[in-house]
């Protein structure tokens, strides 16, 4: 989704900005843009369909000076993806360029009016509004940038996170949010701003995340001040950044992608750290024993998420109604949030997000606290809105994750929704000692099983190349391996546009079976579990019809790999934790098919990272 990077102080903006929207590429966008002012209070914007590095060309050569500047990342709403249609927006008067994260849900509205105040419009976007109804309140009521954008803002419905630039003041950038992410970095005496802090963090530890209807102004004279839509002023939050460099880059690694699906042994020690003790099997997930009475209290639990977390939301059914025997529902964040749905105040409702800032998902968690229920957010980027608008949580601790399509924060969500399951069935008493310290025991050796699960797929390169112009997949699981098979089905729909779906192995024969010919590959997953016979009768189905099946299956499986055309090998572990194995060699397999259709990985087409429009 759309990114905004901002700068104003006693370096020249352009490299500045350039750089922070190359780390906000990961968002996924279609085209970018740049504002400078010049020394000599003159507005300079450029613009270019498709990457940053267009908009690099486009500048070069032009006058890219000035100490102050705002640039952006489009990911397309009202409006193609264009030149005309890219950001900055630039005001009637030629005075105000402004960037814009979100939506504006009454721009048709304010555009009929602006239109009937003689104000012409260059492009289809909603944003453009934005900038006009500044520029006309600025003008009418003689204001300066600051107070213009508050009032206009206050005619705004929909969510914004913007930056706004008036060559007047060149020693002032005004920003504010609503529903979409903004962070200020703090240096000395100079101010960034971006979309989240990946842009900021090679210049400053000192953070501030804006709140929900506040503006803020990043004054060269007199610093920082944070005001509300109705000019109340706030004292600022400065928090410490804890992140580093390395984190943010590949690290000799050729994709993103791949170097955060090999880093997942890591970041799931990462996630356990300080959890899961080194000896004795005493889970500790502070955010369930600073609230044991909710969660005792709740006679159920609602799961919220979309995309891959959702994926990570079935596990966590399957575990805690397993484990606690506790009914759990799960729900896409989307469609939960407009049907109506019943939601008791002694609910526990989780929210599970990578980015923290998914729309749909933020707003299931606003409408479960309307209803009184406990909000529990397992998110990644520390900091983010559904963090802060929740009661409490989990971080998964994985580091950021660049590459679009979710890998190590998959297997960091499912390591939380373990942990945190264990220690509700500890708190409910509805799990012996015995089996309890069997899990937590091999829930430790994770890790290191994953180091060798990624080992066993040595010769998964070569057998991706086999499968490179397939035109559809069918991938097979049951139990725990359903969602997983689901999540592998993603990765490959995602990044290599092959179409792909995820099955329950037995649903097979009320429908997906008539797909089966010698064209449809079959991903198999299945462990050495409580239905693993009836797996390989499903496959079995598939075998009978012609079909090419892969199986993924344990080290030492015969029964399911003698029959298979194809075997990828995990690491045996208990079947509830199986799915941490078998992410690993499916999201490998889609990267290297995707490599070989010569597919952008880690910024596939029409999809964007962060989702902050509904
Ligand atoms: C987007 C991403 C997916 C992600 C989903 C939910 O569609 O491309 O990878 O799973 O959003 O994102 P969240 O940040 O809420 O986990």
């Amino acid at each position: 989704m759309c990114g905004i990077v901002g700068y104003i102080g006693s370096r020249e903006a352009y490299p500045i900005l350039i750089k922070g929207l190359k780390r906000l590429e990961y968002r996924g966008y279609d085209s970018a843009g740049v504002a400078l002012i010049n020394g000599q209070g003159k507005l300079n914007v450029y613009k270019a369909k498709g990457k940053v590095s267009n908009l690099e060309s486009t500048a070069e050569g032009c006058d890219t000076t000035g100490y102050i500047g705002i640039a952006h990342t489009r990911w397309a709403t009202h409006g193609v993806p264009s030149q005309t249609n890219a950001h900055p927006h630039v005001s009637a008067s030629g005075q105000i360029a402004l960037i814009h994260n979100g939506i504006i849900e009454n721009y048709a509205t304010l555009k009929e009016k602006l239109i009937k105040l003689g104000y012409k419009f260059n492009s289809e976007t909603d944003t453009e509004v934005l900038v006009q109804l500044i520029d006309y309140i600025q003008r009418r009521d003689s204001l300066d940038l600051a107070h213009a954008v508050r009032i206009a803002l206050t005619h705004i419905e929909g969510a914004y996170a913007i930056a706004v630039v008036d060559t007047k003041h060149p020693e002032t950038l005004i920003v504010a949010r609503k529903s979409s992410p903004l962070v200020i970095g703090i240096g000395e005496g100079e101010f960034f701003i971006a979309s989240d802090a990946s842009p900021i963090a090679e210049y400053t530890d000192k953070v501030v995340y804006l709140s929900d209807n506040e503006t803020a102004s990043l004054d060269l004279r007199h610093g920082l001040t944070i005001t509300n839509l109705d000019d109340v002023e706030h004292t600022p939050e400065i928090q410490t950044l804890k992140l580093s460099l390395s984190q943010l880059e590949k690290g000799g690694y050729p994709h993103f992608m791949l170097k955060e699906i090999y880093e997942q042994p890591k970041t799931i020690r990462d996630c356990m750290r300080g959890r899961v003790p080194e000896s004795g099997t005493y889970i500790k997930l502070s955010g369930v024993e600073d609230n044991k009475e909710r969660f005792l209290q709740a006679k159920r639990i609602i799961i919220v998420a979309c995309g891959t977390s959702w994926h990570a939301a079935l596990i966590g059914e399957h575990l805690i109604e397993d484990l606690c025997r506790i009914p759990v529902e799960v729900e896409y964040a989307s469609e939960f949030r407009y049907r109506n749905p019943v939601i008791n105040a002694d609910d526990v409702v989780i929210a599970i997000s990578q980015s923290g800032e998914t729309a749909d998902t933020l707003a299931a968690v606003e409408l479960a606290h309307k209803s009184g229920a406990f909000v529990y957010g397992i998110c990644n980027a520390v900091g983010s809105s559904i963090p802060r608008a929740t009661d409490s949580g989990s971080y998964i601790h994985v580091g950021p994750e660049i590459g679009v399509a979710s890998t190590k924060a998959f297997t960091g969500q499912v390591t939380v929704l373990t942990m945190l399951a264990l220690a509700l069935a500890k708190l409910h008493q509805t799990i012996s000692d015995e089996k309890y310290d069997t899990i937590v025991n091999e829930l430790r050796e994770v890790p290191s099983k994953m180091e060798n699960a990624i080992k066993l797929c040595t010769g998964m390169e070569n057998m991706a190349k086999v499968f490179t112009y397939a035109r559809n997949f069918i991938y097979l699981g049951r139990g725990y391996n359903y969602p997983a098979a689901m999540e592998g089905a993603l990765k490959l729909k995602e990044i290599s546009y092959i179409h792909a779906e995820g099955y329950p192995a037995a649903e097979m024969k009320h429908g997906p079976i008539a797909l089966i010919d010698t064209e449809m590959p079959v991903v198999a997953i299945a462990n050495s579990d409580s239905i693993y016979d009836k797996t390989v009768s499903n496959v079995q189905e598939v075998k009978a019809r012609g079909g090419k099946v892969i199986a993924v299956v344990e080290d030492g499986d015969t029964k399911l790999s003698g029959m298979a055309d194809y075997v990828i090998r995990t690491p045996r572990t208990l079947e509830m934790l199986s799915p941490l194995m078998s992410a690993i060699p499916l999201q490998l397999l889609a990267y290297y098919i995707a490599v070989n259709k010569g597919r952008d990985v880690d910024q596939p087409r029409n999809l964007a990272k962060s989702v902050t429009v509904e």
